[in-house]
């Protein structure tokens, strides 16, 4: 029998309707328009404003629109991961949630939290189900609100963090399509520059730690920044030379929208031309789970079938990691 990989099939996607602009956040903070541009090529951020929605209302927008492009019913999943770290609950997991609210109930669901790199940990968990023959239709989530985490009193985080995210269907494929490897990394020791002070279990929530605005993504900028230009770019040459891919087998980059510097430092190291690199950060910022299934929603009509597209991430945890995939269809 030939080998089972796992091809992305469908995809969906959803960014709230709310624009956050440089200039608005200029009326928030000390900042300005040219500086955030020219730093981290952010123009604008979607934020998810109306009471009572939190992060499984934008999913459950984006798998709606993924089953409806595929023709199928939610009864018909086996599996959802969802990747985020803002789940609506601490418990249970918002990925228990969306099965509900989509109907799917044949599904086993849970969270899987790597902060910027969870969609590609989830997607590589997910195509490991599909590569056991078992599993024929996984579905892989990434979501964060992460404006119910940001201080918008905090000019190094505010301007950099949006909300929004995307779904990617995995389906078995004996053709040679899908994900075809991975180098994935995790390093604890970096936590202490990018986290959430409190609310965990160490610190679980008091009027003290609310006061003290520990409840906010807490980043040293320019440390985070450091780690993510070299291993971001480490991974990712590292996958193309163990699956002989020069720059011109590389259809396109997808690599996580934190700050398009660190984007083009990678795609230099890799020698790709701008082109080849995907970008949507002008007009959402960081969504940290989100960013790369919005680039393959964005994309989509780009890609062809056999298309080699690298995936490239780094984030909080430190988390960071590559993945090779191989494009299945013409969109
Ligand atoms: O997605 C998860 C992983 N996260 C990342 O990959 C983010 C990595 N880090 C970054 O993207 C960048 O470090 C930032 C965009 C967060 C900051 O950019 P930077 O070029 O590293 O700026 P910096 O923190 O070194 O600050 C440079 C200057 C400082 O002023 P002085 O000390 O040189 O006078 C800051 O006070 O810019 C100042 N500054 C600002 N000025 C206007 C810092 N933030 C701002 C701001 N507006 N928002």
């Amino acid at each position: 029998m030939s080998k089972i990989t796992a091809a992305i099939t469908a995809i969906g996607g959803y960014v709230p309707e709310t624009r956050l602009t440089n200039f608005d956040l200029e009326k928030l903070v000390d900042t300005n328009d040219e500086w955030i541009t020219s730093r981290t090529g952010i123009k604008e951020r979607r934020i998810l404003t109306e009471p009572g929605k939190g992060t499984s209302d934008m999913a459950v927008e984006a798998v709606n629109e993924m089953l409806r492009k595929r023709g199928m019913d939610a009864n018909e999943i086996d599996l959802l991961i969802m990747a985020t770290i803002t789940g609506d609950l601490v418990f249970p997991s918002c990925a228990n949630i969306v099965c509900d609210k989509i109907g799917a109930k044949n599904a086993w669901s849970f969270d899987l939290a790597a902060a910027c790199s969870g969609f590609l940990f989830a997607l590589e968990t997910g195509a490991r189900f599909i590569e056991t023959g078992r599993y024929k239709k996984v579905v892989v989530c990434g979501f964060d609100k992460m404006s119910a985490i940001i201080d918008y009193t905090d000019r190094n985080t505010c301007i950099i963090f949006g909300d929004g995210g995307g779904a990617v269907l995995l389906e078995p494929n004996t053709e040679g399509y899908g994900v075809l490897d991975s180098i994935l990394k995790t390093d604890g020791s970096g936590r202490e520059y990018l986290h959430q002070k409190a609310g965990g279990s160490l610190k679980p929530p008091t009027h003290e730690t609310i006061d003290a605005r520990e409840h906010y993504v807490y980043q040293e900028g320019k440390t985070v920044f450091k780690f993510a230009t070299t291993n971001m770019a480490d991974v990712s040459t590292q996958i193309m030379e163990r699956n002989n891919l020069t720059s011109d087998d590389v259809t396109y980059l997808l690599a996580h929208q934190a700050n398009k510097r660190i984007i083009d430092y990678t795609a230099e190291k890799m020698q790709l031309p701008p082109e080849k690199v995907l970008m949507n950060i002008q007009r959402y910022g960081n969504t940290t789970s989100g960013t790369i299934p919005l680039l393959f929603w964005d994309y989509e009509k780009l890609f062809r079938k056999g298309d080699n597209l690298i995936l490239a991430t780094f984030g909080g945890g430190f988390t960071w990691g590559s993945i090779y995939l191989k494009w299945a269809y013409n969109s």
